[in-house]
């Protein structure tokens, strides 16, 4: 597959799997990116939890881009999989797809790489232990 050609199929680790809802819109009823960002983080948080068997903040949020329009009633699902693990950090590349309809065609939408931290009780960071 050429550098140009956009992916047919989602890569990584099925995170998180909704539906846009009304509620979800902007005032131009449009899905509301920052609706679909925060789907993003939730499921890289999962997939960052998951890894490191710990509690873990969001610190950046890095290549982010909006590739298609979300409708509401579209199924969104966002896949993780791990990009770079730090001392304390951890880089994961996320990626939205919707299934509109009833055909089961998958779009992708968004594209992004979310890094967090590990960190303890009191919300300094500590080592990546991977579980
Ligand atoms: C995340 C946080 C605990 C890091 O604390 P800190 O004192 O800056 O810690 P450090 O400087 O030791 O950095 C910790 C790790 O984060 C990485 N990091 C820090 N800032 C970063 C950035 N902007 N982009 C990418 N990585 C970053 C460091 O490289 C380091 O990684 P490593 O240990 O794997 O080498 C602190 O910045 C924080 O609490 N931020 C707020 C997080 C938050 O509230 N998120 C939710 C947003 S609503």
């Amino acid at each position: 597959m050429s550098a140009s050609t956009p992916p047919t199929e989602p890569h990584g680790e099925l995170v998180i799997r909704t539906i846009a809802m009304p509620a979800d819109t902007n005032p131009s009823g449009d899905i509301f990116g920052g609706w679909l960002m925060s789907q993003m983080d939730l499921g890289a948080a999962i997939y960052a939890r998951n890894l490191s068997r710990s509690r873990v903040t969001t610190v950046a949020v890095d290549g982010m881009a909006f590739l298609n329009p979300v409708s509401v009633g579209d199924i969104v699902n966002c896949h993780a999989s791990l990009l770079k693990v730090g001392h304390t950090s951890m880089k994961i590349t996320v990626e939205a797809w919707v299934q509109r309809g009833t055909d089961g065609k998958m779009l992708r939408v968004t594209k992004g790489v979310f890094t967090y931290v590990a960190i303890d009780q009191a919300g300094r960071p500590h080592p990546v232990h991977r579980g």
